[in-house]
């Protein structure tokens, strides 16, 4: 029948957009690399927001020179070690924050 292949072609478009919608926004390299290091070194305490964010840590802004005495704090207080690579990426993303 005519129309048989129709519904293949809107499943395969369908499955198109939503991968594209998934890649959207393009994630820099620095953040990738500090959302990965947050999960590892940060969620245990820090839960991801379902409107994006972490509890406590993005609640409120913080300029580089906090962020990197809090990364401090977090190692004395709360044993959070990120590597230094790691720490470099989450300090730059974080006071970029909004
Ligand atoms: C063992 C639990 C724990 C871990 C791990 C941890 N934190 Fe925290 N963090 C807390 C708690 C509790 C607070 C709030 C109380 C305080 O400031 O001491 C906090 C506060 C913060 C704040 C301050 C928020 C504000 O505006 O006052 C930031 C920023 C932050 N954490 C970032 C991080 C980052 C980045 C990491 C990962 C490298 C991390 N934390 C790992 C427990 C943790």
């Amino acid at each position: 029948m005519a129309f048989s292949g129709t519904p293949k072609r809107l499943a395969g478009a369908t499955l198109v957009a939503s991968a594209l919608l998934m890649a959207a926004p393009p994630a820099p390299a620095d953040e990738a690399a500090a959302r990965a290091a947050i999960e590892k070194n940060c969620e245990r305490c820090h839960q991801p927001l379902p409107g994006g964010g972490w509890e406590v840590m993005t609640e409120a802004p913080h300029d580089r020179a906090e962020m990197t005495a809090l990364l401090r704090r977090m190692a004395e207080e709360y044993s959070a070690f990120p590597s230094p690579q790691e720490r470099q990426a989450i300090i730059a993303f974080l006071c970029a924050w909004e």
